[in-house]
């Protein structure tokens, strides 16, 4: 069997070793993959378009693509392999929408009685003006631009003055670009932040243990976003009665929300949540597995996700996830200066002797060195009876890792 994962991170790298781990007789194809993926299958170095992408899977007689980076989905990547006859995990353009277009997103939630923030969607910069005069909302707000998730586009505002400047920045400015001739006003909510990765078959969706990811570059979450600085499995905060709230007002009125509204498609499906003292929210959607929540869920899921794929997707059977009683906690070994400007090509020192489970997200190996190559460059993986060891295994195996201009968070799973 050939399987093709699209994306060239620790998420996509963590697939694949997963695959590998299971013993499933498989051959990978990594697009466009890193120094990790590299080594376990055959990178695609081609510069191709997704069009040109699904002819090199006709042609090379690929059984299954997994989609890892929401760029692609965005592009339509599905509805093209589909048009090939090729089988993909992930959304179809209309469902892919759910994370790329903020304003499709809130609206679905606000139809299916999701609980979500309030919020208002503005257009003209006067009318969005009038309503932060009218000081409707708690401080702080947060102002997003109608663009891609990832945290970007979005400026939290803590009083009207703020609140001003930021619909200037984004109306008028336009910073983030055309995604800023609409934009949301959100009451901001204080609160611990989950993500609920699943998988969604069409008919049903199956939750994953709950994670917490820290995407500031800053301890105490201060500082700019990034794609993720560190997680740990499970939350702490997701206790069973948070479960219950989440099923109850987010998980079950988005199946039936997905199933009216013709969305189905099988792919994940990951809920960006806040656990309020009171209740669960909805923040976002995203239409894929989080980077790096999947290195730190892969580690602990005992059934073959092989299988999983095949039993629900292509024989639509009911899915049973087993995962290990443990905790799992991931730290993300970067370049100073991420997410902004950094240095690459610095030798990173203790590679080959470390333990596993770790993941490559932006380092190549040139002769016998390994070398970063990106902002982002290893994953680190502890597995404790509690997220204590968990995360003191991951800091030990963090220690032994150096590099010129290593930088990591040093209060993941505190
Ligand atoms: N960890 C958040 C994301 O993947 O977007």
């Amino acid at each position: 069997m050939k399987i093709l994962i699209i994306g060239g991170g620790g998420r996509e790298h963590a697939i694949g070793k997963k695959l590998l781990e299971d013993y499933n007789p498989i051959h990978l194809y990594f697009y466009p993959g890193n120094g990790g993926t590299g080594l376990i299958g055959n990178n695609i170095n081609n510069h191709y378009s997704i069009l040109e992408l699904g002819m090199f899977s006709k042609k090379n007689d690929i059984d299954i693509t997994i989609v890892g980076s929401e760029i692609f989905l965005l592009e339509g990547i599905v509805d093209v392999f589909k048009n090939f006859g090729l089988k993909i995990i992930g959304p179809h353009y209309s469902a892919a929408k759910l994370e790329g277009d903020r304003i499709f997103s809130k609206s679905f939630m606000k139809k299916y009685g999701i609980r979500t923030p309030k919020y208002e969607i503005f257009s003209c910069y006067q009318t969005a003006m009038s309503f932060l005069k009218k000081k409707k909302y708690f401080l702080p707000i947060a102002i997003k631009s109608n663009g891609l998730a990832e945290g970007k586009g979005v400026i939290l505002a803590h009083n009207i003055d703020e609140a001003k400047k930021a619909l200037k920045t984004i109306m008028i400015e336009k910073k983030f670009g055309k995604s800023g001739n609409k934009i949301i006003i959100e009451e901001f909510l204080q609160g611990k932040e989950a993500s609920i990765i699943s998988l969604f078959n069409g008919k049903d969706i199956i939750p994953f243990l709950s994670a917490m990811d820290y995407k500031k570059i800053g301890e105490n979450e201060k500082g700019m976003n990034t794609g993720g600085m560190g997680a740990i499995v499970p939350n702490p905060y997701m206790t069973n009665s948070v479960w219950i709230d989440f099923k109850k007002n987010i998980l079950e009125p988005t199946l039936e929300g997905l199933i009216l509204e013709k969305l189905n498609f099988f792919g994940f499906l990951y809920f960006g949540l806040m656990i309020t003292p009171n209740k669960i929210y909805l923040l976002e959607y995203n239409t894929r597995i989080g980077d790096p929540e999947a290195q730190t869920l892969f580690p602990l899921m005992k059934s073959n996700f092989l299988n999983i794929i095949q039993s629900s997707f292509l024989h639509k059977e009911e899915i049973n996830i087993i995962w290990e009683k443990s905790c799992s906690c991931c730290i993300v070994l970067s370049s100073k200066g991420y997410p902004e400007k950094y240095e690459t090509g610095k030798l990173i020192v203790g590679l080959d002797s470390l333990q596993e489970p770790f993941y490559i997200a932006g380092a190549k190996k040139e002769k016998e060195d390994w070398i970063t190559s990106s902002g982002r460059v290893l994953n680190i993986i502890g597995i404790g009876n509690t997220i204590q060891e968990a995360r003191k295994k991951a800091y030990d195996k963090v220690k032994k890792i150096k590099f010129e201009n290593l930088y990591f968070r040093r209060d993941i799973g505190l």
